[in-house]
């Protein structure tokens, strides 16, 4: 039991990441060598736009400790618009979360380009890194 309290907690982290820039931006930091050990699933999706609560929601109740969303600059994004819905949507859905009682830090929203490969590893540990601190949200579900 003693041994218990040391082991690291390896979050799982499931990242939305949008096909035209940040899911270009993984390819190019290789996919292979995102933050090990921690379980980083990569979802492509055509805009961050598209990223429904419903997907968020999902995806917590899939057992994802964190749920990171990546997108395009704002002003680069491909449909124009799609971004600034993200922006909107987001901090909605962290405030839901709150009222569930899962803390709002285990979603984050951040933008990367596909010529930002190390921003990409970068946003990715330091979510981990977040993540990790937190906690399993099984833990913080049974409080
Ligand atoms: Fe990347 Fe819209 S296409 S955020």
């Amino acid at each position: 039991e003693v041994f218990a309290m040391t082991d690291a907690f390896e979050p799982k982290i499931i990242a939305f990441l949008c096909n035209w820039c940040s899911y270009a931006g993984a390819d190019n930091a290789g996919i292979a060598r995102l933050p090990s050990p921690a379980n980083v699933l990569p979802i492509r999706v055509m805009c961050s736009g598209r990223v429904s609560p419903e997907m968020i929601l999902r995806a917590f109740r899939s057992g994802a400790d964190g749920v990171l969303v990546l997108g395009c600059h704002i002003g680069d994004c491909h449909y124009i618009s799609g971004n600034h819905r993200t922006i909107k949507r987001v901090p909605l859905v962290r405030n839901l979360l709150g009222y569930v009682g899962i803390n709002p830090d285990r979603l984050r929203l951040d933008w990367v380009s596909s010529a930002e490969a190390p921003r990409f590893a970068q946003v990715t540990q330091e979510f981990v890194e977040t993540v990790r601190s937190l906690g399993p949200i099984a833990e913080e579900m049974a409080r």
